[in-house]
């Protein structure tokens, strides 16, 4: 099988890396892909947005399946015109992206469906956004309607704060706070079925003890040693089915993956967004665990046959991410540093290995920064508390001025047990 990614992060290395593994998928192909991401895959320039573009390099490549990471390519119709083709495609239509592309879009869908997730209000004036704050209360949840990559919600106290986001946005939705642990939780789905990947947990803010900015994730780790064994089970049923039946009883069928961001409140788990990609940071981890071939997964989602393949099967032990950022992201990130270590790593963390976000190979063929989050270090073990030493043993080894990561990255997890984790 021959396989072209979609995109050009953290999230697609793990991926390429992923099916590079799997002996049903002879070519892997990565378009744009970055400098680490050439190690695995062939590279192809292409501009990711452009419909006709990714179908015509999938077209000449002969591609058998094309996978698509990034949300802004789906929300372009890329899987559309990729599918019109004639070539299986996991990745959402246009129209079921929505479910990412507009809060006010998924907010509909689950009121249609029945999910449960926080109440929220669309506003679109300063006068509405204010009595929308006052009616939920703090802290205040206000969210810019469209694509923000992440980075677009504002969590906080300060009403004048609140207030202040909504009038830079055009549209906002305000939203209660959702008290509680957040879960990743990725659903492969075929328009009609849908088979959970495992859960993990992302780490959203910029700062250690979740200070700081929003950002498009600073770590993750998997399983998830605290969470009930049942979470997955429930979640699928309340959220992830009902969700794409909505979807395919609409006309617009989901195929790809359904990425439920979850917040565990007391009165049970509840969404706080849809993504209609896989998770970054956390694919990293979770690829990392399954033992199943990615390929014939990604395959069947795409052409609808999930219902025949088998469960899917995870190795043991865990994974734990950390993202190494630029200086001063997320507000500005600066690039164009050189990266040291890399090596190192390679050579001395058997547990422990580097994929690339955001990098970029310059004149003389150093690795540079070329982006906010520049690379994912992952560290597995037998359990968190190992993952997590080896995993951050490797990040100290890695150099480039002016950049931070996280220390604590599935800390608090990894004291809650000594043992492998139930999910
Ligand atoms: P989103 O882009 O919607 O995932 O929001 C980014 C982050 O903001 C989430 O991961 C949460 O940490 C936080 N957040 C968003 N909505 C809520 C909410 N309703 N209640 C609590 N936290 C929220
Ligand atoms: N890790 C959060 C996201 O991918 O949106």
């Amino acid at each position: 099988m021959r396989v072209l990614v979609i995109g050009s992060g953290g999230r697609e290395h793990a991926l390429c890396r992923a099916l590079a593994a799997d002996s049903q998928v002879d070519e892997v192909h990565c378009a744009p892909g970055n400098a680490g991401i050439a190690s695995v895959a062939t590279v192809h320039a292409v501009r990711a947005t452009d419909p006709a573009e990714v179908a015509g390099l999938a077209g000449k490549l002969g591609a058998d399946l094309v996978v698509i990471g990034p949300e802004a390519p789906l929300v372009a119709g890329v899987a559309d015109a990729v599918r019109e083709a004639g070539v299986p495609c996991f990745g959402p239509s246009a129209e079921a992206a929505r479910i990412e592309g507009s809060k006010a879009f998924a907010k509909d869908v689950m009121a249609a469906a029945g999910v449960p997730t926080g109440r929220a209000s669309t506003c679109s004036t300063p006068q509405e956004a204010a009595a929308a704050l006052d009616a939920y209360g703090t802290p205040y949840v206000v969210k810019d309607d469209g694509l923000a990559a992440g980075k677009g919600v504002v969590v906080t106290g300060d009403r004048e704060a609140a207030l202040a986001h909504a009038a830079a946005c055009e549209r906002v939705v305000i939203e209660e706070y959702l008290p509680g642990p957040e879960v990743s939780l990725f659903a492969l789905c075929d328009g009609v079925t849908a088979v959970a990947l495992r859960p993990a947990q992302d780490f959203k803010r910029a700062y250690d003890g979740d200070e700081g900015p929003n950002t498009g994730g600073m770590g993750a780790y998997t399983p998830l040693p605290w969470a009930a064994p049942s979470l997955t089970d429930e979640v699928m049923a309340t959220v992830v089915q009902p969700t794409i039946d909505e979807l395919a009883a609409r006309g617009t069928p989901y195929i790809g993956v359904l990425y439920a961001g979850l917040a565990l409140t007391p009165d049970g788990p509840k969404v706080i967004e849809f993504n209609a990609r896989f998770g970054d940071p956390e694919t990293q981890v979770v690829l990392d665990r399954l033992a199943t071939p990615l390929g014939g997964v990604l395959l069947a989602a795409a052409t609808g046959a999930l219902p025949a393949l088998p469960p899917l099967t995870y190795r043991g032990g865990a994974a734990v991410t950390v993202v190494l950022a630029s200086e001063n992201y997320p507000q500005a990130p600066v690039t164009g540093g050189v990266i040291g270590g890399l090596d190192e790593v390679a050579e001395q963390c058997e547990d422990a290995y580097v994929l690339h976000a955001g990098t970029a190979l310059d004149a003389d063929g150093r690795v540079v920064s070329a982006g906010g989050r520049v690379l994912n270090v992952v560290g597995t073990g037998p359990d968190l508390r190992t993952a997590r030493a080896v995993a951050y043993d490797a990040v100290g080894r890695v150099t480039l001025a002016g950049s931070h990561h996280r220390t604590d990255i599935a800390a608090a997890a990894a004291e809650s047990t000594e043992t492998e984790g139930t999910l």
